[in-house]
C-alpha cells in the first residue's frame, strides 16, 4: 500500500520535472526507497547472482529499455546458464507497470467493468505466478536463466557481497540464520524495488501529458487519429483488450485488461531451438495457459493458445515482439493485426499450395482463436479494418507510450 502512495505522490510532479530528476539523481533512491527495496536494487544489478557470474535481472530487463531486452539485443530468447548458451523459451516482457498487476484467476473480474469474468493476471506470458517475489525465486534458480542450483547458494552470495550489511539493516542481525527466510526475504527485497522506485511506472509518456490535460501533451493529428483507430471497435478496437481505462488500485491507462487471449500467431521457426520440427512438421508448441501444471489436459484445452495480453507502454523501443518473438518491428505487428485474416500469406508460410494459417498451436485448438476485431476471421481478399494511413496513424501512437517524453 505505501508503496502506491509513494507512486501517487510523484506522479503527481510535473512530468518533466520527474524527467529530470530521473536522469540525474540517482541518491535520490537512497533517501525514498525503503531499505527492502534498496537491497533490491543492488540484487537487481548483481551479476554475481548467477552460474555464469556474468548475469543479473538488469541484463536481461535493462533499465535503458524500459526493463525490456536492450535495444541492441534482437533475440527472440535469451541465452542464460552456467556459459550464456541455453536458450530461453519466450522473449523478455517489459517490468514497466507491473506494479497493479492481480494475481492469476480462471474467473478474473476485468477492469472494464463489462466483460464477463474470464482468465486474467498473473506474472509471465502465461501467468503462473502471482507475486514479483515468486517471479523473482523462479528465475534465480531456472536452469537457463541465472542458474544458482539452490536457495542456499543464492543466499551465500548475497551474504558474501558489499551489500550484505544493508541486508542485515533490512532483515535483522540472523537476516541469513535460517537459508528459506533469507531466500524469500531476498525475492521480497526484489520486489519491494519494482514496486517503490518510480522508474518501474513513471507515467512520464507524451500520453500521460495528454491525458492529465498537462502542457506539452497536444498529440499531433496522427497521433490523434491512431488514437481514434485505437479506441474504435470497427477498426483497430486494440482497446478491447489493450484496456485504455481506469485499471485496478487507481491505476490509470495500463493498456491492458491483463486477459488471455489466442490470436493465432505465425510460427517462429527461427528464433526458438525448442522449436522442434521434424520432416518439416513442428512437434512441439508452446500452448500457453493450458500448459501450466496446475490447468491439466485434456480438461483445459479451451485455455491452449492464450497468452497474457501485454500492456503497450514503452512498445515502442522494443525489437521483439509477442510470446514467441516472431515479430521485430512494430509496422509488422500492425500488419499481422491487419491481414491475418485477408492476406494469410503474408503472414503464414504455404506449404504445397496451402497457407498454413495458425501453425504454432495445434489444429484442434484452433477454435480457440480469437474473432473480434480486427481479428473478426473475414475472408481472404476482403478489404482490411485498418487502412494503410490508419496504420502508419496507430504506429504513432503507440509511439506516444514511450516514457520520458521532453517536450520540444
Ligand atoms: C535470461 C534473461 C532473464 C533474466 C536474467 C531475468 N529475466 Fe525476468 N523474464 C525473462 C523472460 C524471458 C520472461 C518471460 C518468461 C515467460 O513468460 O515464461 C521474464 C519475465 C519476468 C517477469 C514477469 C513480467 C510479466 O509481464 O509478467 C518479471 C517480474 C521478471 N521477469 C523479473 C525479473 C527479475 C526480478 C529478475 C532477476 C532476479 C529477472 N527477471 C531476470 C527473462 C529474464
Ligand atoms: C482480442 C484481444 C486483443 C486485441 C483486440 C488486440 N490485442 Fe494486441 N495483444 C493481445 C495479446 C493476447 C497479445 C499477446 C499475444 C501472444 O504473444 O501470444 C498481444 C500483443 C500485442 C503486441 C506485442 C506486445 C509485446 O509486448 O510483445 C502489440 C504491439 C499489440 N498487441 C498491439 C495491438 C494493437 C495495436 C491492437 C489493435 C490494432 C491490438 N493489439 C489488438 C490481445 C489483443
Amino acid at each position: 500500500m505505501y508503496s502506491k502512495f509513494f507512486n501517487l505522490q510523484c506522479f503527481k510532479l510535473p512530468a518533466l520535472l520527474l524527467t529530470g530528476m530521473m536522469g540525474m539523481v540517482s541518491g535520490v533512491n537512497a533517501q525514498t526507497l525503503s531499505l527492502a527495496a534498496q537491497v533490491g536494487e543492488k540484487l537487481f544489478f548483481d551479476t554475481n547472482l548467477s552460474s555464469s557470474g556474468q548475469m543479473a535481472c538488469s541484463t536481461c530487463h535493462d533499465p535503458n529499455n524500459h526493463y525490456a531486452q536492450p535495444v541492441s539485443n534482437t533475440l527472440a530468447v535469451q541465452l542464460g546458464g552456467p556459459n550464456l548458451k541455453l536458450p530461453g523459451s519466450r522473449p523478455v516482457p517489459t517490468l514497466t507497470y507491473k506494479d497493479n498487476n492481480p494475481p492469476y484467476s480462471d474467473l478474473a473480474t476485468n477492469p472494464d467493468g463489462v466483460s464477463t469474468n474470464a482468465p486474467g493476471g498473473g506474472f509471465f506470458w502465461d501467468g503462473r505466478v502471482d507475486t514479483l517475489a515468486d517471479q523473482a525465486a523462479a528465475v534465480l534458480l531456472n536452469p537457463v536463466e541465472m542458474d544458482n542450483g539452490s536457495q542456499a547458494n543464492v543466499v551465500s552470495k548475497v551474504q558474501a557481497a558489499s551489500y550484505a550489511s544493508l541486508f542485515i539493516e533490512a532483515y535483522g542481525s540472523n537476516a541469513f540464520a535460517d537459508t528459506t527466510t533469507a531466500f524469500n526475504n531476498i525475492t521480497v527485497a526484489l520486489q519491494a524495488y519494482q514496486l517503490e522506485d518510480t522508474s518501474f511506472h513513471p507515467y512520464s509518456s507524451k500520453y500521460d501529458l495528454y491525458i492529465g490535460n498537462k502542457i506539452g501533451g497536444n498529440l499531433t493529428a496522427s497521433e490523434a487519429n491512431g488514437l481514434a483507430v485505437f479506441m474504435d471497435p470497427n477498426r483497430g478496437n486494440c482497446n478491447a483488450c489493450h484496456f485504455a481505462g481506469a485499471g485496478f488500485n487507481g491505476s490509470v491507462g495500463l493498456f491492458t485488461d491483463f486477459s488471455y487471449e489466442a490470436i493465432g500467431l505465425p510460427r517462429n521457426t527461427t528464433g526458438i531451438p525448442g522449436n522442434k520440427s521434424l520432416l518439416g512438421l513442428a512437434t512441439s508448441y508452446d500452448m500457453g495457459l493450458c500448459s501450466r501444471s496446475d490447468h491439466p489436459m485434456p480438461a483445459s484445452s479451451q485455455y491452449c493458445g492464450m497468452f497474457k495480453t501485454p500492456t503497450l507502454r514503452n512498445v515502442a523501443t522494443r525489437n521483439v515482439f509477442f510470446h514467441n518473438g516472431q515479430f521485430k518491428t512494430l509496422s509488422d505487428v500492425l500488419n499481422f493485426y491487419n491481414t491475418r485474416d485477408t492476406s494469410p500469406q503474408n503472414s503464414y508460410p504455404t506449404v504445397n499450395g496451402v497457407v498454413q494459417k495458425f501453425n504454432d498451436l495445434p489444429s484442434r485448438y484452433h477454435g480457440n482463436i480469437d474473432t473480434q476485431m480486427p481479428l473478426d476471421g473475414r475472408a481472404p481478399g476482403s478489404s482490411t479494418p485498418m487502412t494503410a494511413q490508419e496504420l502508419l496513424d496507430l504506429e504513432a501512437f503507440l509511439n506516444t507510450l514511450t516514457d520520458g517524453y521532453v517536450a520540444p
